[in-house]
């Protein structure tokens, strides 16, 4: 007899971006039309050379190798705070943060922290398909929230407020936005906040671009609230803002009950975040301040390029939000799957982006570009490729 799977995890399709790889996988591009990939949120730069000279220099040491504290190096968690601290104008203690390996973990830990079996999260669509995954996989619900492009993708605090039940444990935010880059105002962020806390639920917030906002300034005033520590739970990664994807290392800010909770499914999980990313993520807020700014210029350069280049009238792809990292666009093709138009883009305009509908459902109408992955002077021949494929309706 043959082992059977898991069936919550054998209903989940497998994962999107290899997927998608694929669809490229041994094929040559000609020099005049060169491969444009912006289907993976990585950075399209490689870290400081500044880091990987000081990871080399770590690297030989016998405590490099050994296990962490669970919920990370004191060092990481006293800086994190302080770094947090000073970019919300906030007060976070180093015993507020967990340190997990990268922000997808930090995801399934704050969830295996709240909520089990049976119960249901409050999920806006588009979602970053990761969520949706481990949500499924956990056999927690998903309560979708709808998609408002005509709020240029920004959700509605009062149908979230429709949608919680008896049995909701979460409210989950992504602010700025994967997969459409919106970036949610302060004011719509302090509502969901005010609804989960007047429900005694958390309010899940995913960080994971914050470096890259359009503008100065914090994003939101949550950690101001006296109370924070009862309802919100904030997740970070350190893969896109020092080029870490690799070394796994990303964060969980919560109140202390929660937090021992998370330290209990890490120390089963995985003990701690490795430790060598856990140094590259001490090395980066110490001393990457400037790099990490010249990042933050890069993007909003490659932002104003994409809003440029992208937002045509004549372009027949219609740009849906653009902000941090990714824009979302309606495609013109009325009725046909996402993933058909996304495969054409690839076999015939040589550009590889994601489809919609890898996002949930309801989003056949659109494609993911991810721009941060493609310098600001090909955004021109993006758009003359995108416009060429409209043509073709
Ligand atoms: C919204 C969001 N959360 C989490 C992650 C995963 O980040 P990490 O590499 O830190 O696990 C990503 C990566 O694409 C993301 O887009």
């Amino acid at each position: 007899m043959k082992i059977s799977a898991n069936p919550l995890l054998a209903a989940v399709a497998p994962p999107p971006i290899p997927e998608a790889h694929r669809w490229i996988e041994g094929r040559s591009f000609p020099a005049d039309k060169p491969l444009i990939d912006v289907a993976q949120a990585v950075p399209g730069y490689p870290p400081p050379k500044a880091l990987t000279d000081h990871l080399a220099s770590v690297v030989g040491e016998a405590a490099t190798a050994r296990y962490t504290d669970v919920p990370g190096l004191p060092p990481l968690r006293a800086a994190l705070a302080a770094d947090m601290g000073k970019f919300y104008g906030a007060r976070i203690a180093a015993s507020d943060v967990s340190i997990t390996a990268g922000c997808n973990q930090a995801f399934c830990l704050a969830i295996m922290a709240l909520a089990a079996a049976g119960d249901d999260v409050i999920l806006p669509l588009p979602y970053y398909f990761n969520h949706q995954m481990w949500l499924d996989m956990q056999g927690i619900g998903a309560r979708h929230l709808p998609f408002r492009p005509e709020r240029n993708g920004i959700p509605d605090p009062a149908e979230a407020a429709r949608l919680v039940g008896p049995r909701t444990r979460a409210i989950v935010l992504v602010t700025p936005n994967n997969p459409t880059g919106a970036i949610y105002p302060a004011e719509v962020i302090a509502e969901f906040y005010r609804l989960a806390r007047s429900h005694g639920i958390a309010l899940i917030v995913d960080e994971t671009y914050r470096d890259f906002m359009p503008s100065d300034g914090p994003p939101h005033d949550l950690f101001a609230e006296p109370d924070w520590r009862d309802t919100l739970v904030q997740l970070y990664s350190f893969s896109k803002v020092y080029c870490l994807t690799g070394y796994r290392v990303g964060s969980i800010i919560a109140g202390p009950a929660l937090g021992e909770e998370i330290a209990k499914a890490m120390d089963t999980i995985a003990i701690c975040a490795p430790r060598i990313g856990q140094l590259a993520a001490i090395y980066g807020l110490g001393h990457l301040g400037d790099w990490r700014m010249a990042n933050t210029r890069l993007m909003r350069e490659r932002l104003s390029a994409v809003k440029a280049t992208l937002n045509r009238n004549d372009l027949g792809y219609r740009l849906i939000s653009a902000g941090a990292y990714f824009a979302y666009l309606a495609h013109p093709f009325a009725g046909r799957p996402a993933m058909e138009v996304a495969r054409r883009l690839a076999d015939e305009e040589n550009v590889l982006a994601l489809p919609g509908s890898m996002f949930g459902p309801g989003q056949d109408g659109f494609i993911r570009i991810a721009f941060a992955n493609a310098e600001a002077s090909v955004m021109p021949a993006l758009a003359e490729r995108l416009a060429a494929d409209a043509a073709k309706n």
